[in-house]
């Protein structure tokens, strides 16, 4: 029998492994955590992630806080610990950290007496592998090690549709006869219910710049589109159907072209900043200057919201009430990192605003820590940050949108949960300020209907509100 340890129980490990638990009955799966508290919650009826239909995918796997006896037993290590972006030395604000993955590295060489594919998840740098070998290699004690690149290409929110259905499996090895025979190992596990076809290998290398390659490339689309939503507001045309026909075209495809406040989540700025740095590493600096554009426009985006409100209320929002709808990175999750809604709401706050949040997923201890942390300071792991935080005294957080909204001068859309197209609207602008400004940072409400009860709408590159004209 085959035995699988991934070693960290993350918004990647968890439900990876519970799908290779569920799909592969003849393999032993068990993750683990040097968090007591998120295995603890794993093994609980509150998971410490939520991911819509992750309660239902049945088996289980293990999850274990003995690190050291699950890998001395392991015969495949996944690695999916946290890469943040470094915050000082050498590449701050760009490099990623490696810190939390040669730890585990060297844990591995430590405590191993059999032989190892050890398989990388995270995103990591391109070479990252070759770093890992040589440190695994020079204190393996005549254990031999393969290391495959396996990036993982779910989204959350959409995570178990993705491992049972993936577009694609990749598996990068070495060119060896030992790497070519690891890399079938794997495949093996995968073909327990992903089509052959769908399961490509290549050289290691190209499997880790893949990963960084495949989440630029979907960046680079939304900031292609946000990129034209001022200039849409300022001629009349609407992003909506710009998108639509743009995206009919087969070469370009309609997918990922959604106008937004912005691109958020754990891996898109990071990547592409890794990629960045790899770039001026390699004395490309042209290469790294056309990425930063993504992640400029992606800025701006945001910045460009906060202005949008504070401008169109009378320049000013100081002692005003704005309830903020959402606060997850996107809808189906309650993750958090790097969410649109932190620079947003900090931009608000810094212009003296009085915020009411609400968003069905997220908590308020979650929410205050993201408002109270410096820039980058959100991927290290949850048990090393501070229990808890300073709270930002201009900031409320509610359990219901109807409360979060009642006073306020105006309302930020910033996630596109579907509950928010729902809302009774002439409720809340019943019991709004006026004029009621409401800003949909996702494009959800429907604005001639809301214009009709009596909003000011701002919507993300569509035409004006007369009210403005
Ligand atoms: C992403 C990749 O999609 C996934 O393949 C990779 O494994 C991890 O990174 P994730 O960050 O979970 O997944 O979510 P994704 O659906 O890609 O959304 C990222 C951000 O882009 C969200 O803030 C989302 O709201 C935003 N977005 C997405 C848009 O603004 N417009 C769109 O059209 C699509
Ligand atoms: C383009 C558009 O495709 C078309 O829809 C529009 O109406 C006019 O402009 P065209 O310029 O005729 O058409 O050719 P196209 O096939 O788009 O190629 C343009 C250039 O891009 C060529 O030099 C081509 O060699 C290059 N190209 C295209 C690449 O370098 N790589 C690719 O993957 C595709
Ligand atoms: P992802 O989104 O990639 O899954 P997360 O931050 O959600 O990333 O999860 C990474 C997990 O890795 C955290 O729970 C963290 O505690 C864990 N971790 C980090 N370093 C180690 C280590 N050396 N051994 C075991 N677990 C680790």
């Amino acid at each position: 029998m085959v035995k699988i340890c991934c070693i960290g129980a993350g918004y990647v490990g968890g439900p990876t492994m519970a799908v290779i638990a569920l799909k592969c009955p003849a393999v032993e799966v068990v993750v683990v955590d040097i968090s007591v508290a998120r295995i603890n919650a794993w093994n609980s009826d509150q998971l410490p992630i939520y991911e819509p239909g992750l309660d239902d995918v049945g088996e289980e796997p293990l999850f274990s806080t003995d690190v050291e006896k699950h890998v001395f037993e392991a015969d495949i290590i996944f690695v999916s610990v946290n890469t943040p972006t470094k915050t000082s030395g050498l590449g701050a604000g760009k490099a990623a950290d490696l810190t939390y993955w040669e730890s585990a590295a060297r844990m591995i060489a430590d405590v191993s007496k059999s032989d190892k594919i050890v398989v990388e998840k995270s995103t990591v740098p391109v070479k990252t592998a070759e770093a890992i070998e040589k440190i695994l290699t020079h204190n393996s004690k005549g254990v031999n090690y393969q290391i495959l690149s396996n990036p993982e290409f779910l989204a959350e929110g959409t995570a178990i549709q993705d491992l049972f259905n993936p577009d694609r499996v990749l598996i990068g090895g070495r060119e060896t006869p030992e790497g070519q025979k690891a890399v079938q190992v794997l495949k093996a596990v995968y073909a327990q219910w992903v089509p052959e076809d769908r399961i490509i290998t290549s050289n290691l290398w190209s499997a880790e710049l893949t990963k960084l390659t495949a989440n630029a490339f979907l960046a680079d689309r939304i900031s292609s589109v946000n990129s034209l939503t001022a200039l849409c507001e300022a001629t009349g045309a609407d992003v909506t159907e710009v998108a639509y026909s743009v995206g009919m075209d087969s070469r370009i495809s309609p997918k990922f072209l959604n106008a937004s406040v912005g691109f958020g989540g754990s891996c898109f700025q990071k990547d592409i900043l890794n990629l960045v740095y790899i770039c001026e590493c390699n004395g490309l600096p042209e290469v790294a200057e056309y990425w930063k554009h993504v992640i400029r426009i992606n800025d701006n985006q945001k910045s460009r919201f906060v202005n949008r409100v504070v401008a169109s209320m009378f320049n000013t929002v100081s002692g005003k009430k704005i309830a903020v709808l959402g606060f997850s990175f996107k809808k189906d999750t309650g993750d958090t990192r790097e969410t649109p809604a932190i620079d947003v709401c900090k931009g608000l706050l810094a212009d003296k605003a009085s915020i009411s949040i609400y968003d069905p997923q997220v908590t308020e201890d979650q929410i205050q820590r993201d408002l109270a942390m410096n820039k980058f300071d959100w991927d290290h792991p949850i048990h090393l940050q501070p229990t808890s935080p300073a709270t930002v005294k201009q900031v409320s957080v509610t359990w219901d949108a109807y409360e979060a909204t009642k006073g306020a001068h105006g309302i930020c859309i910033l996630t596109e949960w579907d509950e928010f197209k729902g809302l009774d609207y002439q409720k809340i602008y019943d019991n709004m300020q006026k004029p009621a400004f409401l800003f949909d940072g996702r494009n959800v409400v429907d604005t001639e209907k809301l214009r009709a009860i009596g909003f000011i709408v701002h919507s993300i590159g569509k035409p004006l509100d007369p009210w403005l004209t």
